[in-house]
């Protein structure tokens, strides 16, 4: 277990994301709680990027998802599937990026400081896209736009980490 987090401000996104994963998984090595595990995970990926202005984990507990650890302001704690864009995500089962929050149709405003935003669904350990979702990564940004395919990228692989810790599996 390793509770440092080394990140280069300097680096790109891509380089960033790069540097981080490696240290999300050695982060989370040797303790069990799942909260706790999540808890670093999110606080990890806020410090690390500036466009970040909400970042969190919501479970899906029946056909709701419930807020579960994050980072930023506070945050809706209970939104229904199909709803919103973490609910469209759960549903559908694939990551949304949305350019800009206020042309999603059905977009939940937790803040209206959000202005775009990315959710990738959390698999069971056995899941992608065939496997059971039991919960949503999102994150949320203060700018339009903030958000491309290489956050989708790496936000899927934090994705595989987090499905990997809960005991759900
Ligand atoms: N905007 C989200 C709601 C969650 S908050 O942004 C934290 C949505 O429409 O799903």
């Amino acid at each position: 277990m390793s509770e440092n987090l080394y990140i280069n401000h300097s680096l790109s996104k891509e380089e960033k994301y790069k540097a981080l994963i490696p240290q999300l998984i050695s982060l989370v090595e040797g303790e069990e709680n799942m909260i706790a595990n999540v808890a670093n995970i999110v606080a990890a990926l806020k410090f690390s990027f500036d466009y970040y202005f909400w970042v969190g984990v919501y479970f899906k507990i029946g056909n709701d998802l419930v807020l579960g650890p994050f980072q930023g302001p506070v945050a809706c704690t209970r939104m229904t599937i199909p709803n919103g864009v973490c609910g469209q995500a759960a549903d559908k089962k694939v990551t949304i990026i949305v350019p800009d929050v206020n042309a999603f149709p059905g977009h939940i405003a937790c803040s209206t400081d959000s202005k775009s935003e990315i959710v990738s669904p959390v698999f069971t350990k056995r899941g992608k896209n065939g496997g059971n979702v039991i919960g949503v990564l999102d994150v949320d940004s203060d700018t339009l736009n903030s958000f491309d395919e290489s956050d989708k990228l790496y936000l899927e692989q934090v994705c595989s980490i987090l499905s990997q810790l809960t005991d759900k599996n």
